[in-house]
Protein backbone atom coordinates (compact mmCIF):
# COMPACT_ATOMS: atom_id res chain seq x y z
CA UNK A 1 0.00 0.00 0.00
CA UNK A 2 2.66 2.20 0.94
CA UNK A 3 4.68 2.08 -2.23
CA UNK A 4 1.36 2.82 -4.22
CA UNK A 5 0.78 5.92 -2.15
CA UNK A 6 4.70 6.86 -3.32
CA UNK A 7 4.07 6.50 -6.22
CA UNK A 8 1.02 8.76 -6.72
CA UNK A 9 2.84 11.45 -4.56
CA UNK A 10 5.93 11.18 -6.68
CA UNK A 11 3.64 11.77 -9.79
CA UNK A 12 1.99 14.59 -8.14
CA UNK A 13 -1.23 12.57 -7.35
CA UNK A 14 -0.57 12.24 -3.59
CA UNK A 15 -4.15 14.15 -3.34
CA UNK A 16 -5.57 11.15 -3.83
CA UNK A 17 -3.94 9.60 -0.30
CA UNK A 18 -5.30 13.06 2.23
CA UNK A 19 -7.37 11.43 4.21
CA UNK A 20 -5.79 7.89 4.05
CA UNK A 21 -4.66 7.96 7.49
CA UNK A 22 -8.36 8.66 8.39
CA UNK A 23 -9.41 5.01 6.93
CA UNK A 24 -10.12 1.92 8.71
CA UNK A 25 -8.05 -0.73 7.89
CA UNK A 26 -10.12 -2.08 5.22
CA UNK A 27 -11.11 1.20 3.52
CA UNK A 28 -7.25 1.70 3.30
CA UNK A 29 -7.12 -1.15 1.27
CA UNK A 30 -9.70 -0.56 -1.01
CA UNK A 31 -8.53 2.83 -1.92
CA UNK A 32 -4.90 1.07 -2.42
CA UNK A 33 -6.56 -1.58 -4.73
CA UNK A 34 -8.16 1.26 -6.71
CA UNK A 35 -5.00 3.51 -7.05
CA UNK A 36 -2.96 0.68 -8.01
CA UNK A 37 -5.41 0.02 -11.10
CA UNK A 38 -4.46 3.31 -12.52
CA UNK A 39 -2.37 3.76 -15.10
CA UNK A 40 -0.29 6.37 -13.94
CA UNK A 41 1.90 6.91 -17.34
CA UNK A 42 -1.45 6.49 -19.39
CA UNK A 43 -2.78 9.37 -17.45
CA UNK A 44 -0.41 11.62 -17.19
CA UNK A 45 -0.05 11.88 -21.04
CA UNK A 46 -3.82 12.13 -21.81
CA UNK A 47 -3.91 15.24 -19.42
CA UNK A 48 -0.64 16.81 -20.92
CA UNK A 49 -2.37 15.95 -24.38
CA UNK A 50 -6.28 16.88 -24.04
CA UNK A 51 -6.94 18.52 -20.50
CA UNK A 52 -3.95 20.90 -21.00
CA UNK A 53 -3.38 20.63 -24.71
CA UNK A 54 -4.48 22.80 -27.17
CA UNK A 55 -6.32 19.74 -28.50
CA UNK A 56 -5.95 20.77 -32.18
CA UNK A 57 -9.81 20.30 -32.82
CA UNK A 58 -10.10 23.18 -35.12
CA UNK A 59 -8.05 22.26 -37.90
CA UNK A 60 -10.23 22.42 -40.68
CA UNK A 61 -10.86 18.88 -41.85
CA UNK A 62 -13.24 19.91 -44.52
CA UNK A 63 -10.95 19.19 -47.42
CA UNK A 64 -9.48 15.99 -46.80
CA UNK A 65 -12.94 14.21 -45.63
CA UNK A 66 -15.02 12.32 -49.00
CA UNK A 67 -18.19 10.76 -48.45
CA UNK A 68 -17.84 6.77 -47.56
CA UNK A 69 -18.93 4.66 -49.76
CA UNK A 70 -21.99 2.07 -48.55
CA UNK A 71 -24.13 -0.70 -50.17
CA UNK A 72 -27.36 0.71 -50.77
CA UNK A 73 -30.65 -1.20 -49.90
CA UNK A 74 -31.62 -4.01 -52.78
CA UNK A 75 -35.00 -1.94 -53.40
CA UNK A 76 -33.15 1.32 -54.01
CA UNK A 77 -32.61 2.57 -57.12
CA UNK A 78 -29.05 1.47 -57.66
CA UNK A 79 -29.68 -1.80 -55.79
CA UNK A 80 -28.45 -4.96 -56.18
CA UNK A 81 -30.71 -7.53 -54.96
CA UNK A 82 -28.81 -10.54 -56.50
CA UNK A 83 -26.00 -9.48 -54.11
CA UNK A 84 -28.00 -8.99 -51.27
CA UNK A 85 -29.59 -12.89 -51.69
CA UNK A 86 -25.57 -13.61 -52.27
CA UNK A 87 -25.12 -12.09 -48.72
CA UNK A 88 -28.00 -13.57 -47.27
CA UNK A 89 -26.86 -17.12 -48.42
CA UNK A 90 -23.45 -16.77 -47.03
CA UNK A 91 -24.42 -15.08 -43.51
CA UNK A 92 -26.78 -18.24 -42.99
CA UNK A 93 -24.16 -20.44 -43.71
CA UNK A 94 -22.11 -18.67 -41.29
CA UNK A 95 -24.83 -19.06 -38.59
CA UNK A 96 -25.66 -22.26 -39.07
CA UNK A 97 -21.98 -23.42 -38.83
CA UNK A 98 -22.04 -21.45 -35.01
CA UNK A 99 -19.54 -19.13 -36.17
CA UNK A 100 -21.37 -16.06 -34.58
CA UNK A 101 -22.05 -14.62 -31.22
CA UNK A 102 -23.65 -11.61 -30.40
CA UNK A 103 -22.25 -8.70 -28.36
CA UNK A 104 -23.94 -5.89 -26.49
CA UNK A 105 -22.43 -3.01 -24.91
CA UNK A 106 -24.17 -2.09 -21.71
CA UNK A 107 -21.54 -0.62 -19.32
CA UNK A 108 -22.56 3.14 -20.10
CA UNK A 109 -23.90 4.58 -17.13
CA UNK A 110 -27.15 6.05 -18.91
CA UNK A 111 -27.24 9.45 -17.04
CA UNK A 112 -29.83 10.86 -19.70
CA UNK A 113 -32.30 8.45 -19.13
CA UNK A 114 -32.08 8.83 -15.49
CA UNK A 115 -33.48 5.46 -14.78
CA UNK A 116 -32.13 3.62 -11.90
CA UNK A 117 -30.76 0.33 -12.75
CA UNK A 118 -28.67 -1.10 -15.79
CA UNK A 119 -30.67 0.37 -18.56
CA UNK A 120 -30.99 -2.92 -20.30
CA UNK A 121 -33.24 -3.76 -17.28
CA UNK A 122 -35.67 -0.58 -18.51
CA UNK A 123 -39.08 -2.08 -19.42
CA UNK A 124 -39.85 -0.84 -22.99
CA UNK A 125 -42.03 -2.66 -25.42
CA UNK A 126 -45.73 -1.30 -25.72
CA UNK A 127 -48.06 -4.00 -23.71
CA UNK A 128 -45.95 -6.15 -21.15
CA UNK A 129 -43.07 -3.39 -20.79
CA UNK A 130 -40.55 -6.28 -21.05
CA UNK A 131 -36.94 -4.92 -20.73
CA UNK A 132 -34.30 -4.09 -23.47
CA UNK A 133 -32.59 -7.30 -22.21
CA UNK A 134 -35.12 -9.72 -22.67
CA UNK A 135 -36.27 -7.98 -26.05
CA UNK A 136 -32.76 -8.63 -27.00
CA UNK A 137 -32.70 -12.19 -25.61
CA UNK A 138 -35.42 -13.49 -27.72
CA UNK A 139 -33.98 -12.24 -30.82
CA UNK A 140 -30.75 -14.06 -30.04
CA UNK A 141 -33.33 -17.07 -28.79
CA UNK A 142 -35.25 -17.38 -32.19
CA UNK A 143 -31.97 -16.85 -34.52
CA UNK A 144 -30.73 -19.76 -32.70
CA UNK A 145 -33.97 -21.94 -32.89
CA UNK A 146 -34.08 -20.73 -37.24
CA UNK A 147 -30.02 -21.83 -37.53
CA UNK A 148 -29.85 -24.54 -35.50
CA UNK A 149 -26.77 -23.47 -33.28
CA UNK A 150 -27.34 -22.26 -29.60
CA UNK A 151 -25.95 -18.31 -30.33
CA UNK A 152 -23.59 -17.55 -27.29
CA UNK A 153 -24.20 -13.73 -25.79
CA UNK A 154 -21.50 -11.77 -24.16
CA UNK A 155 -22.52 -8.63 -22.26
CA UNK A 156 -20.56 -6.03 -21.13
CA UNK A 157 -21.09 -4.48 -18.04
CA UNK A 158 -19.09 -2.00 -15.75
CA UNK A 159 -18.37 -3.02 -11.71
CA UNK A 160 -20.85 -0.06 -11.11
CA UNK A 161 -23.88 -2.20 -12.93
CA UNK A 162 -22.40 -5.72 -13.20
CA UNK A 163 -24.00 -7.42 -10.11
CA UNK A 164 -27.12 -5.90 -10.83
CA UNK A 165 -27.23 -7.09 -14.30
CA UNK A 166 -25.82 -10.88 -13.35
CA UNK A 167 -28.96 -11.12 -10.84
CA UNK A 168 -31.40 -9.69 -13.37
CA UNK A 169 -30.62 -12.26 -15.65
CA UNK A 170 -30.71 -15.18 -12.80
CA UNK A 171 -33.90 -13.55 -11.24
CA UNK A 172 -35.70 -14.34 -15.12
CA UNK A 173 -34.01 -17.49 -15.57
CA UNK A 174 -31.83 -16.21 -18.22
CA UNK A 175 -35.15 -15.50 -20.29
CA UNK A 176 -35.31 -18.99 -21.72
CA UNK A 177 -31.57 -18.94 -23.38
CA UNK A 178 -28.81 -21.57 -21.53
CA UNK A 179 -27.32 -19.72 -18.86
CA UNK A 180 -23.50 -21.12 -19.89
CA UNK A 181 -24.21 -18.89 -23.39
CA UNK A 182 -24.43 -15.85 -21.79
CA UNK A 183 -21.17 -14.21 -20.46
CA UNK A 184 -20.84 -11.22 -18.74
CA UNK A 185 -17.63 -8.92 -18.09
CA UNK A 186 -16.91 -5.44 -16.82
CA UNK A 187 -15.21 -3.05 -19.02
CA UNK A 188 -12.32 -0.97 -17.65
CA UNK A 189 -12.64 2.42 -15.16
CA UNK A 190 -10.44 5.69 -16.04
CA UNK A 191 -10.55 8.22 -12.86
CA UNK A 192 -11.63 11.37 -13.51
CA UNK A 193 -9.47 14.47 -13.21
CA UNK A 194 -10.24 18.33 -12.55
CA UNK A 195 -8.87 21.04 -14.91
CA UNK A 196 -5.15 20.68 -13.52
CA UNK A 197 -5.21 17.01 -14.25
CA UNK A 198 -5.45 16.14 -10.79
CA UNK A 199 -7.71 12.55 -9.69
CA UNK A 200 -10.75 13.42 -7.78
CA UNK A 201 -12.16 11.27 -4.84
CA UNK A 202 -15.66 10.57 -4.90
CA UNK A 203 -15.51 9.67 -1.11
CA UNK A 204 -12.30 9.97 1.51
CA UNK A 205 -11.46 6.52 0.48
CA UNK A 206 -12.64 6.20 -3.39
CA UNK A 207 -12.03 7.66 -6.18
CA UNK A 208 -13.58 8.98 -8.88
CA UNK A 209 -13.83 6.22 -11.44
CA UNK A 210 -15.93 6.08 -14.32
CA UNK A 211 -16.59 3.49 -17.56
CA UNK A 212 -13.34 3.83 -20.29
CA UNK A 213 -16.12 4.05 -23.28
CA UNK A 214 -17.76 1.88 -25.05
CA UNK A 215 -14.15 2.27 -27.07
CA UNK A 216 -13.08 0.39 -23.97
CA UNK A 217 -14.96 -3.15 -25.14
CA UNK A 218 -12.67 -4.20 -27.17
CA UNK A 219 -9.37 -4.60 -24.65
CA UNK A 220 -12.15 -6.01 -22.34
CA UNK A 221 -12.84 -8.91 -24.40
CA UNK A 222 -9.17 -9.83 -24.49
CA UNK A 223 -8.82 -9.08 -21.38
CA UNK A 224 -11.61 -11.12 -19.57
CA UNK A 225 -10.76 -14.07 -22.00
CA UNK A 226 -13.67 -13.67 -24.12
CA UNK A 227 -11.98 -13.78 -27.14
CA UNK A 228 -9.78 -17.11 -26.38
CA UNK A 229 -13.05 -18.74 -25.28
CA UNK A 230 -14.96 -17.61 -28.68
CA UNK A 231 -11.84 -18.89 -30.28
CA UNK A 232 -12.08 -21.63 -28.47
CA UNK A 233 -15.52 -22.09 -29.35
CA UNK A 234 -15.12 -22.03 -33.29
CA UNK A 235 -16.57 -18.17 -33.20
CA UNK A 236 -14.83 -15.29 -35.60
CA UNK A 237 -17.67 -13.22 -36.03
CA UNK A 238 -19.19 -11.22 -33.03
CA UNK A 239 -22.16 -8.93 -34.21
CA UNK A 240 -22.09 -5.93 -31.76
CA UNK A 241 -25.07 -3.43 -30.73
CA UNK A 242 -25.87 -1.24 -28.04
CA UNK A 243 -28.05 -2.16 -25.55
CA UNK A 244 -30.40 0.98 -26.08
CA UNK A 245 -32.05 -0.37 -29.06
CA UNK A 246 -34.87 -2.15 -28.81
CA UNK A 247 -35.61 -2.57 -32.98
CA UNK A 248 -32.33 -3.58 -33.61
CA UNK A 249 -31.68 -7.18 -35.63
CA UNK A 250 -28.98 -8.66 -33.21
CA UNK A 251 -28.43 -11.27 -35.38
CA UNK A 252 -28.44 -10.37 -39.25
CA UNK A 253 -27.68 -12.89 -42.00
CA UNK A 254 -27.39 -10.76 -44.66
CA UNK A 255 -24.99 -8.09 -42.37
CA UNK A 256 -23.09 -10.96 -41.65
CA UNK A 257 -22.86 -12.19 -45.22
CA UNK A 258 -21.46 -9.00 -46.81
CA UNK A 259 -18.90 -8.96 -43.91
CA UNK A 260 -17.59 -12.27 -44.94
CA UNK A 261 -17.95 -11.41 -48.91
CA UNK A 262 -15.99 -8.92 -48.26
CA UNK A 263 -13.09 -10.12 -45.60
CA UNK A 264 -13.82 -7.56 -43.76
CA UNK A 265 -12.38 -6.91 -40.44
CA UNK A 266 -15.11 -4.44 -39.42
CA UNK A 267 -18.43 -4.04 -40.97
CA UNK A 268 -20.73 -1.22 -40.25
CA UNK A 269 -24.66 -0.36 -40.79
CA UNK A 270 -25.44 3.10 -42.07
CA UNK A 271 -29.28 4.92 -42.10
CA UNK A 272 -29.31 8.36 -44.57
CA UNK A 273 -29.36 11.22 -41.71
CA UNK A 274 -33.25 12.46 -41.60
CA UNK A 275 -31.95 15.87 -41.65
CA UNK A 276 -28.31 17.97 -41.55
CA UNK A 277 -28.14 18.53 -37.63
CA UNK A 278 -29.23 15.05 -36.54
CA UNK A 279 -27.02 13.88 -33.93
CA UNK A 280 -25.64 10.98 -35.33
CA UNK A 281 -21.89 10.28 -36.36
CA UNK A 282 -21.13 10.27 -40.25
CA UNK A 283 -19.41 7.65 -41.98
CA UNK A 284 -16.45 9.66 -44.55
CA UNK A 285 -13.19 8.44 -46.04
CA UNK A 286 -9.46 10.51 -45.18
CA UNK A 287 -6.34 9.71 -46.62
CA UNK A 288 -7.82 6.22 -47.64
CA UNK A 289 -9.51 5.16 -44.74
CA UNK A 290 -12.98 5.29 -43.30
CA UNK A 291 -14.00 6.92 -39.96
CA UNK A 292 -17.12 8.03 -38.24
CA UNK A 293 -16.81 11.72 -37.87
CA UNK A 294 -19.09 12.81 -34.76
CA UNK A 295 -21.69 15.31 -35.53
CA UNK A 296 -19.89 17.69 -33.55
CA UNK A 297 -16.89 17.80 -35.38
CA UNK A 298 -18.60 17.44 -38.59
CA UNK A 299 -17.97 20.97 -41.06
CA UNK A 300 -21.05 22.72 -40.72
CA UNK A 301 -20.34 23.19 -44.57
CA UNK A 302 -19.84 19.63 -45.40
CA UNK A 303 -23.05 18.66 -43.25
CA UNK A 304 -25.71 21.31 -45.60
CA UNK A 305 -23.64 19.66 -48.71
CA UNK A 306 -26.09 18.51 -51.28
CA UNK A 307 -25.31 16.34 -54.06
CA UNK A 308 -26.92 16.42 -57.58
CA UNK A 309 -29.36 14.17 -56.74
CA UNK A 310 -30.72 16.53 -54.22
CA UNK A 311 -29.57 14.35 -51.31
CA UNK A 312 -27.50 15.09 -48.51
CA UNK A 313 -23.57 14.32 -49.52
CA UNK A 314 -22.54 13.17 -46.13
CA UNK A 315 -25.89 11.45 -45.52
CA UNK A 316 -24.50 8.21 -44.04
CA UNK A 317 -25.31 8.24 -40.55
CA UNK A 318 -23.71 5.51 -38.28
CA UNK A 319 -26.21 4.00 -35.68
CA UNK A 320 -23.87 2.24 -33.55
CA UNK A 321 -24.45 -1.89 -35.06
CA UNK A 322 -21.42 -3.73 -36.44
CA UNK A 323 -19.60 -7.02 -37.27
CA UNK A 324 -16.05 -7.52 -35.88
CA UNK A 325 -13.68 -10.14 -36.98
CA UNK A 326 -12.97 -11.75 -34.15
CA UNK A 327 -8.74 -11.14 -35.17
CA UNK A 328 -8.95 -7.47 -35.43
CA UNK A 329 -10.33 -7.50 -31.89
CA UNK A 330 -7.66 -9.50 -30.67
CA UNK A 331 -5.45 -7.31 -32.31
CA UNK A 332 -6.65 -3.84 -31.24
CA UNK A 333 -7.64 -4.57 -27.82
CA UNK A 334 -4.44 -6.35 -27.02
CA UNK A 335 -2.35 -3.46 -27.27
CA UNK A 336 0.38 -5.44 -29.06
CA UNK A 337 -0.41 -3.58 -32.08
CA UNK A 338 1.57 0.15 -31.06
CA UNK A 339 0.41 1.59 -34.56
CA UNK A 340 -3.29 0.36 -34.32
CA UNK A 341 -4.68 2.03 -30.80
CA UNK A 342 -7.96 3.40 -30.28
CA UNK A 343 -7.91 7.51 -28.92
CA UNK A 344 -9.01 8.43 -25.95
CA UNK A 345 -11.78 11.71 -25.93
CA UNK A 346 -12.53 14.05 -23.10
CA UNK A 347 -15.82 14.27 -21.54
CA UNK A 348 -16.34 17.95 -19.43
CA UNK A 349 -19.04 16.54 -16.71
CA UNK A 350 -19.90 17.83 -13.34
CA UNK A 351 -18.47 15.51 -10.77
CA UNK A 352 -19.81 15.34 -6.89
CA UNK A 353 -15.65 14.94 -5.12
CA UNK A 354 -14.40 15.07 -1.74
CA UNK A 355 -11.95 17.95 -1.36
CA UNK A 356 -8.91 18.44 0.88
CA UNK A 357 -11.09 19.34 4.01
CA UNK A 358 -13.35 16.68 3.67
CA UNK A 359 -16.39 17.91 2.55
CA UNK A 360 -18.56 16.55 -0.03
CA UNK A 361 -18.78 19.22 -3.34
CA UNK A 362 -21.82 18.86 -5.44
CA UNK A 363 -20.80 21.33 -8.29
CA UNK A 364 -23.45 23.37 -10.67
CA UNK A 365 -21.09 23.77 -13.73
CA UNK A 366 -19.07 20.97 -15.14
CA UNK A 367 -15.97 21.00 -13.07
CA UNK A 368 -14.09 17.64 -14.37
CA UNK A 369 -12.75 15.64 -16.99
CA UNK A 370 -13.38 12.14 -17.97
CA UNK A 371 -11.92 10.02 -20.56
CA UNK A 372 -13.41 7.28 -23.06
CA UNK A 373 -12.84 5.25 -25.84
CA UNK A 374 -15.36 5.20 -28.96
CA UNK A 375 -15.51 1.95 -30.35
CA UNK A 376 -16.09 3.55 -33.98
CA UNK A 377 -12.74 4.87 -33.72
CA UNK A 378 -11.30 1.20 -34.79
CA UNK A 379 -12.62 1.65 -38.12
CA UNK A 380 -9.80 3.56 -39.99
CA UNK A 381 -7.40 0.36 -38.66
CA UNK A 382 -9.71 -2.21 -39.87
CA UNK A 383 -9.16 -3.50 -43.51
CA UNK A 384 -11.78 -4.08 -46.16
CA UNK A 385 -13.96 -2.27 -44.12
CA UNK A 386 -17.85 -2.37 -45.12
CA UNK A 387 -20.56 -0.01 -44.89
CA UNK A 388 -24.16 -1.47 -45.74
CA UNK A 389 -27.49 0.31 -45.90
CA UNK A 390 -30.65 -0.53 -43.73
CA UNK A 391 -34.00 1.37 -43.06
CA UNK A 392 -34.10 2.74 -40.05
CA UNK A 393 -37.66 1.77 -39.56
CA UNK A 394 -36.56 -2.03 -38.93
CA UNK A 395 -33.38 -1.02 -36.96
CA UNK A 396 -32.88 1.55 -35.22
CA UNK A 397 -34.62 3.46 -32.54
CA UNK A 398 -32.92 4.19 -28.93
CA UNK A 399 -33.74 4.91 -25.61
CA UNK A 400 -31.55 7.64 -24.80
CA UNK A 401 -33.52 10.61 -23.39
CA UNK A 402 -36.50 10.63 -20.79
CA UNK A 403 -38.55 12.09 -23.17
CA UNK A 404 -38.75 13.96 -26.56
CA UNK A 405 -36.61 12.27 -29.62
CA UNK A 406 -34.69 8.94 -28.56
CA UNK A 407 -37.12 8.49 -25.82
CA UNK A 408 -39.35 5.70 -24.16
CA UNK A 409 -41.82 7.09 -26.06
CA UNK A 410 -40.24 7.32 -29.40
CA UNK A 411 -39.24 3.74 -29.17
CA UNK A 412 -42.55 2.31 -28.04
CA UNK A 413 -44.42 4.40 -31.29
CA UNK A 414 -41.52 2.77 -33.76
CA UNK A 415 -42.11 -0.55 -32.48
CA UNK A 416 -45.87 -0.05 -33.34
CA UNK A 417 -44.82 0.70 -36.01
CA UNK A 418 -43.04 -2.16 -36.93
CA UNK A 419 -45.71 -4.68 -35.73
CA UNK A 420 -48.39 -3.11 -37.59
CA UNK A 421 -46.34 -3.15 -40.99
CA UNK A 422 -46.19 -6.56 -40.48
CA UNK A 423 -49.43 -6.92 -39.64
CA UNK A 424 -50.42 -5.53 -42.89
CA UNK A 425 -47.88 -7.15 -45.32
CA UNK A 426 -49.93 -10.41 -43.80
CA UNK A 427 -52.84 -9.11 -45.31
CA UNK A 428 -54.52 -8.40 -41.74
CA UNK A 429 -56.59 -5.28 -41.58
CA UNK A 430 -55.74 -2.58 -39.04
CA UNK A 431 -56.23 0.66 -38.39
CA UNK A 432 -53.19 3.60 -37.89
CA UNK A 433 -52.75 7.32 -37.49
CA UNK A 434 -51.01 9.19 -40.23
CA UNK A 435 -47.66 8.51 -38.91
CA UNK A 436 -48.27 4.21 -39.05
CA UNK A 437 -49.14 4.13 -35.28
CA UNK A 438 -51.39 1.02 -34.82
CA UNK A 439 -54.66 2.33 -32.54
CA UNK A 440 -54.89 -0.69 -31.11
CA UNK A 441 -51.93 -1.33 -28.77
CA UNK A 442 -50.34 -4.79 -28.69
CA UNK A 443 -47.11 -6.39 -28.69
CA UNK A 444 -45.00 -9.11 -30.89
CA UNK A 445 -42.39 -11.31 -29.74
CA UNK A 446 -39.72 -12.07 -31.28
CA UNK A 447 -40.45 -15.92 -31.14
CA UNK A 448 -43.50 -14.90 -33.00
CA UNK A 449 -41.63 -13.38 -36.03
CA UNK A 450 -38.51 -11.32 -35.51
CA UNK A 451 -39.36 -10.06 -39.54
CA UNK A 452 -42.12 -9.55 -41.92
CA UNK A 453 -42.08 -12.92 -43.30
CA UNK A 454 -41.67 -14.61 -40.25
CA UNK A 455 -44.48 -12.65 -38.85
CA UNK A 456 -46.49 -13.82 -41.82
CA UNK A 457 -45.86 -17.83 -41.52
CA UNK A 458 -46.59 -17.87 -37.88
CA UNK A 459 -49.72 -15.85 -38.22
CA UNK A 460 -50.36 -18.55 -41.34
CA UNK A 461 -49.97 -20.99 -38.62
CA UNK A 462 -52.45 -19.79 -36.08
CA UNK A 463 -55.90 -22.03 -35.90
CA UNK A 464 -57.21 -19.20 -34.19
CA UNK A 465 -56.17 -15.77 -35.14
CA UNK A 466 -57.40 -13.35 -32.23
CA UNK A 467 -58.47 -9.90 -33.20
CA UNK A 468 -55.23 -7.29 -33.17
CA UNK A 469 -57.18 -5.61 -30.00
CA UNK A 470 -55.41 -3.35 -27.58
CA UNK A 471 -53.76 -5.69 -24.78
CA UNK A 472 -52.68 -8.67 -27.10
CA UNK A 473 -49.79 -10.08 -27.01
CA UNK A 474 -48.25 -12.53 -30.01
CA UNK A 475 -45.89 -15.08 -28.60
P1 LIG B 1 -24.13 6.21 -24.67
O1 LIG B 1 -23.15 6.98 -25.44
O2 LIG B 1 -25.56 6.44 -25.00
O3 LIG B 1 -23.86 6.46 -23.12
O4 LIG B 1 -23.79 4.68 -24.81
P2 LIG B 1 -24.64 5.96 -21.84
O5 LIG B 1 -23.64 5.93 -20.75
O6 LIG B 1 -25.41 4.69 -22.06
O7 LIG B 1 -25.72 7.09 -21.59
P3 LIG B 1 -25.54 8.62 -21.14
O8 LIG B 1 -24.70 9.29 -22.18
O9 LIG B 1 -24.91 8.60 -19.77
O10 LIG B 1 -26.96 9.11 -21.11
C1 LIG B 1 -24.04 3.97 -25.97
C2 LIG B 1 -23.84 2.50 -25.66
O11 LIG B 1 -22.52 2.26 -25.22
C3 LIG B 1 -22.51 1.63 -23.96
C4 LIG B 1 -23.85 1.97 -23.34
O12 LIG B 1 -24.20 1.03 -22.34
C5 LIG B 1 -24.75 1.94 -24.55
O13 LIG B 1 -25.10 0.62 -24.91
N1 LIG B 1 -21.38 2.12 -23.17
C6 LIG B 1 -21.15 3.45 -23.06
C7 LIG B 1 -20.57 1.22 -22.54
O14 LIG B 1 -20.77 -0.02 -22.63
N2 LIG B 1 -19.52 1.68 -21.81
C8 LIG B 1 -19.25 2.99 -21.67
O15 LIG B 1 -18.28 3.35 -20.99
C9 LIG B 1 -20.08 3.91 -22.31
Amino acid sequence: MESVRQTFEEKGQGQVFAHFDSLSEDEQKVLAAEAAEIDLEELDQLVSGLVKGSGSKNEDIADSLAPAEFIPLPDAENGNPALWEEALKKGEAALRAGRVAAFTVAGGQGTRLGYDGPKGTFGVTPVLQKSLFQVFAEKILASSKIYGKPIPWYILTSVINHDETVAFFEENDYFGLPSEKVHFFSQGLMPAVDGEGKILLAEKGRIALSPDGHGGALRALVRSGSIREMEADGIDIISYFQVDNPLVRCIDPAFIGFHLLNHSELSSKMVPKAYPEEKVGVFCEKDDAALVVEYSDLPERLAQEKDDAGNLRFRAGSIAIHVFDRNFIERLGSGNDESARLPFHLANKKVAYVDSDGNTINPDEPNAFKFEMFVFDALPFAKNPVIIETAREDDFSPVKNAEGVDSPQTSRDDQLRQYARWAKAAGIELDTDDTGVPRVNFEVSPLFGDNAERFAASWEALSHKPALADGLVLV
